[in-house]
């Protein structure tokens, strides 16, 4: 089926804010994470089946170090410090993947900052 895109600033947000003050994003703007070690964004996504799936993270980093997040499902890690490189710029948006095994039904995604910097501003996830 064709990723369905999940918006951040919808999410449940710990440590972090909804923000609209970089250009680029979609929907109605992305999360900025605090700068600290274990924000986070969750979301939930439906899955029509049990198999493998491709999640898509869009993001921006204007800085030029990584943010790592360490990126969980149904609340095990499929992908630990996962590197979000900078991209250039706040305004400069990039998407980074990875595969992840989804249950039927309902999954919690959950992307958590593993330094103190925090994570990068983050625009959604596809699914
Ligand atoms: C700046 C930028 C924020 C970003 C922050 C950071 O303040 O405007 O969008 O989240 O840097 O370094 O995390
Ligand atoms: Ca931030």
């Amino acid at each position: 089926a064709a990723p369905v895109t999940h918006e951040a600033e919808r999410a449940a947000i710990s440590r972090g804010a909804a923000e609209s003050n970089h250009a680029g994003f979609t929907g109605s703007g992305f999360v900025n994470y605090d700068n600290a070690n274990g924000s986070y964004v969750e979301w939930t996504v439906n899955a029509a089946q049990a198999g493998t799936a491709t999640l898509g993270l869009r993001y921006a980093n204007g800085t030029t170090a990584n943010r790592p997040m360490t990126i969980t499902v149904n609340g095990t890690a499929v992908a630990s410090n996962k590197a979000f490189n900078g991209t250039g710029a706040w305004t400069s948006w990039s998407t980074t993947s990875l595969s992840a095994a989804l249950k039927a039904g309902a999954n919690t995604v959950r992307a958590t900052a593993t330094t103190a910097a925090g994570g990068p501003n983050v625009d959604h996830l596809t699914v």
